[in-house]
């Protein structure tokens, strides 16, 4: 690394490889890891580990790891530029993941909502690293020093929580961590359900109609935007509150055309409803469709996904192993 680029602040994310990514992932977090590659040192990570926390058939895991890799890279972050890393292949998170977990409370961890609302969705599978988790995902930043983490809203109460484990690990042995800012962008921060506007769009919905996956079709990608659920006043008009439906697709439709809010509420004036939607299905499949074509191109060329995922460990080793040292040093476990 440079001198210069040692300047750089360090971003990191990661996304868990349970299915194909939304619309959602893409506009929430994706889209912008790629954009924030030229102004950062970038960590970019597969969290397989955080989806064991949900039964995974063990074939269906592998696949997807490697199908959310070629994604990552179809949308543009550039292993040239960018460490892209599976996160089991670097064992120093889950070696972090136990010191955190001893300086995580168990009331913290209680008012998680996502805790909340798994234990919910899985009352049979209410495991240990379901409730840990969010330790996890604090070692997965800490571990590098990460100043940013951009990622959707729904995420933006366990980073909070790793600033708080990171402040009383500081306080507790001596500054060790850099406490990590969220990179939440106003627009797209949550993509609604579009069966369902006042909820998230989620890949684990159970309806298909309500995501839009980034491996949809044209033909699919305009059947679901035009059976998306709106209201009946009929008027295109940002207001999420009265209007969530209409909203959550002005807001797709503004950031995959770059018009502003307000220039699609005149596009649409006087407009039914139908033609809006139609126009906000052509825009997502026009944006998708390069990304399509790179995601088949990739994915054909499984040694060289492989051979990027190697490298990227390597990469993430290096930084995760030297702060595992540092940090097992100051807590006093014996080193020889
Ligand atoms: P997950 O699918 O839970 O692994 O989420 C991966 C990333 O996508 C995280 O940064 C989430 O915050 C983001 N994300 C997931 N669903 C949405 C959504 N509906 N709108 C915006 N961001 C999302
Ligand atoms: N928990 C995140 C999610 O479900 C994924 C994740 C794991 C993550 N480790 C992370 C995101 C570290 C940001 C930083 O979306």
């Amino acid at each position: 690394m440079s001198e210069q680029s040692e300047r750089k602040r360090v971003i990191l994310s990661g996304i868990q490889p349970t299915g194909t990514f939304t619309l959602g992932n893409y506009i929430g977090a994706v889209r912008n890891w790629a954009k924030l590659q030229d102004q950062f040192n970038c960590l970019y990570m597969v969290a397989d580990l955080h989806a064991l926390t949900v039964r995974q058939d063990p074939a269906a895991l592998r696949r997807n790891t490697r199908e959310a890799a070629a994604m990552l890279l179809a949308a543009g972050i550039d292993p040239a530029q960018s460490i892209l890393f599976v996160q089991s292949h670097v064992p120093a998170h889950t070696q972090l993941n136990w010191i955190l977990c001893c300086n995580a409370q168990f009331g913290e961890l209680s008012r998680m909502t996502q805790f909340k609302d798994k234990s919910a969705k899985h009352p049979d599978n209410v495991n240990g690293g379901l409730f840990t988790y969010p330790a996890l995902m604090a070692a997965d930043i800490l571990i590098y020093n990460a100043d940013l983490v951009p990622v959707g809203q729904d995420q933006t109460q366990h980073l909070e929580l790793a600033r708080n484990v990171a402040q009383r690990f500081n306080n507790a042995y001596s500054p060790t961590f850099t406490l990590p800012e969220g990179y939440v962008t106003k627009e797209g921060a949550k993509i609604m359900s579009l069966a369902d506007p006042t909820h998230k769009m989620s890949k684990s919905d159970t309806n298909v109609n309500a995501f839009i996956l980034l491996t949809d079709d044209r033909d699919t990608i305009t059947r679901k935007f035009k059976r998306a659920v709106t209201d009946s006043d009929g008027v295109v008009r940002y207001d999420p509150a009265n209007k969530p439906g209409v909203s959550n697709l002005i807001a797709i439709y503004h950031i995959f055309t770059g018009k502003s809010i307000e220039e699609v509420e005149r596009e649409f004036d006087g407009q039914g409803y139908g033609v809006f939607k139609e126009a906000v299905g052509a825009a997502v499949a026009d944006g998708l469709a390069p990304i399509q074509g790179e995601y088949a191109r990739i994915l054909a060329d499984k040694a060289y996904v492989d051979g990027v995922l190697k490298e990227g460990a390597a990469a993430a080793s290096r930084i995760a192993d030297r702060m595992i040292q540092k940090v097992y040093r100051k807590v006093g476990l014996l080193q020889l």
